[in-house]
C-alpha cells in the first residue's frame, strides 16, 4: 500500500507497506527516513530532533548528495547539492506483488536550480521496497554541453551502540581523510575511537556493517567510493537537528561517486548509482 501523508506544516511523505517491509519517503528530496524489513528494527537512523521542515534537508535516513558532494567550489552554495531540498515528484509506483513495491522519484532542472547550477538535467531515484533497499539514481544529462557531478546516497545507519560495531570489507582500500586532509591506506576491519570523515576509493567488494544482533550489507553498482562518517562527541553538540548523545547510535556509510570517482555525463548521456542494501540477523 503507497499512501501520501501530509503533516500539519505541508510537508508531504510517501508511507509504504508491504507484506516485507515498511517505508517513508518524502516528497522534499526523495528523502527515504524509515525502512524495516518486518524481521529487523529500522535500518535506517533518524534524528531524534529532525525538523520536518521544508527547505531544511532531514537529519537522517538517506539525503541524496547531488549534483556536488560536500562542499561546492563556490562557498555560497549549499553543502551537498540542492537536491535533498528540492521538491521533487512521484512519476510511477508500482505494487509489483504483496512483498515488492517500487516507486520512483522525479527531479528536472528548473529556473532555481539553473541559479545554483547552469545545465538542464533528469534526477530520477527507483526505489523497490521489499526485505531488502534497492536505490537507483539515475541522472541524465538534458543539456547541450557535458558536465560532471559528484554525488551520494548518504545513508545514516541505526546501529546498537558505535563501541559495538565495526565495518568489514573496506579492508584494502585507501581513503581521503577529510580531518586531516591526507590520503591513508586502511588495514583492516574500521572501529570508532573518534570522529571519521574519510572517503574510501578503489572499493570493488560488498560492505558489511557489524553489530551485535545483526549485520547489513550494502552492495553498489555505478560507484567505486564511499564515505564512512561519525561526527564523534564535538562535531555531534556542533550539529544541526542532532541530540548530543547520537553520534552513539548512528553511522553513515554513503554510497557515492566523490574525488576521482565524480563521473562526467556528455549530453543525452545517463549515469546510474545503484545501492543494494540488506540485513541478516546474527
Ligand atoms: C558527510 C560529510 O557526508 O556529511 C561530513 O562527510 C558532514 O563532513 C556530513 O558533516 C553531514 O553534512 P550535513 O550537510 O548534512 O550537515
Amino acid at each position: 500500500m503507497i499512501n501520501l501523508q501530509k503533516l500539519k506544516n505541508g510537508f508531504e511523505y510517501l508511507d509504504i507497506s508491504n507484506k516485507s517491509a515498511h517505508a517513508k519517503i518524502a516528497l522534499q528530496g526523495a528523502h527515504i527516513f524509515h525502512y524495516a524489513p518486518h524481521n529487523s528494527n529500522p535500518l535506517l537512523w533518524l534524528s531524534q530532533a529532525s525538523d520536518f521542515e521544508l527547505g531544511k534537508a532531514i537529519r537522517g535516513g538517506v539525503p541524496i548528495c547531488w549534483p556536488w558532494f560536500g562542499m561546492s567550489e563556490n562557498p555560497e552554495l549549499p553543502q551537498h547539492g540542492f537536491a535533498r531540498t528540492s521538491m521533487w515528484q512521484l512519476s510511477a509506483s508500482s505494487e509489483i506483488d504483496a512483498h515488492t513495491t517500487e516507486l520512483t522519484l522525479t527531479l528536472k532542472h528548473s529556473k532555481s536550480s539553473l541559479k545554483l547550477w547552469p545545465y538542464r538535467f533528469e534526477l530520477s531515484l527507483h526505489v523497490r521496497v521489499s526485505d531488502t533497499l534497492t536505490m537507483e539514481l539515475k541522472t541524465t544529462n538534458l543539456d547541450e554541453k557535458p558536465f560532471k557531478i559528484t554525488q551520494a546516497l548518504h545513508s545514516y545507519f541505526q546501529i546498537s551502540d558505535i563501541s559495538h560495531v565495526h565495518i568489514e570489507g573496506l579492508g584494502k582500500s585507501s581513503y581521503f581523510d577529510a580531518l586531516t586532509q591526507e590520503q591513508y591506506q586502511q588495514n583492516g576491519d574500521i572501529e570508532f575511537y573518534q570522529e571519521v570523515d574519510r572517503i574510501y576509493q578503489g572499493i570493488k567488494h560488498e560492505i558489511r556493517l557489524v553489530d551485535i544482533k545483526r549485520q547489513i550489507v550494502i552492495k553498489n553498482e555505478g560507484s567505486s567510493s564511499a564515505v564512512v562518517w561519525n561526527p564523534w562527541i564535538e562535531k555531534c553538540a556542533r550539529m544541526s537537528a542532532m541530540n548530543n548523545d547520537a553520534y552513539r547510535t548512528m553511522v553513515c556509510i554513503e554510497s557515492a561517486n566523490a574525488l576521482e570517482d565524480a563521473k562526467a555525463i556528455a549530453p543525452l548521456q545517463s549515469h546510474t548509482l545503484k545501492a543494494y542494501i540488506e540485513v541478516t540477523n546474527l
